[in-house]
């Protein structure tokens, strides 16, 4: 996990966790970020995921990691290919969220393929 100071207070916060709890693919993370409301726009988002994606590349274990993006989320979008990551599907209609139904934009990002 990397997080995102001003002052005393955290601002935002990236971490990794197992993409599954099967031991096969353990080689495989999943990325979370979160920036308090009040503090994007300014950056913090792009930089919480670039300083987790280099995090990652000291984790020997790790070799991909994943992202799910709820769809629509343009700024979620714009730090993750910033870091890295490219889009390779959507999954139709699997998410939802004060009763609307969401299509999940699914990232990739290959840390051996530099
Ligand atoms: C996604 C999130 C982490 C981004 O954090 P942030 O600090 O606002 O991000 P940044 O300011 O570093 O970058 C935002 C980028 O999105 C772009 N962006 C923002 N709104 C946009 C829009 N409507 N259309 C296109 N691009 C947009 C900005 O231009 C910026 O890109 P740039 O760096 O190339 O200029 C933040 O919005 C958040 O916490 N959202 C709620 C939780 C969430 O959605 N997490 C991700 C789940 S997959």
């Amino acid at each position: 996990m990397t997080v995102a100071v001003a002052g005393d207070e955290v601002v935002g916060w990236a971490s990794i966790g197992p993409w599954s709890p099967r031991g096969a693919y353990r080689r495989t993370g999943e990325v979370s970020v979160y920036v308090d409301r009040s503090r994007r726009g300014g950056g913090i988002g792009r930089g919480l995921m670039a300083d987790l994606v280099d995090r990652a590349r000291a984790i020997p274990e790790i070799h991909v990691l994943l992202a799910r993006i709820a769809r629509p989320n343009p700024a979620s979008v714009a730090i993750h290919e910033a870091a890295g990551f490219r889009s390779f599907g959507i999954q139709r209609r699997c998410g939802e969220k004060l009763g609307r139904i969401l299509d999940v934009e699914l990232f990739d990002l290959h840390l051996d393929e530099g």
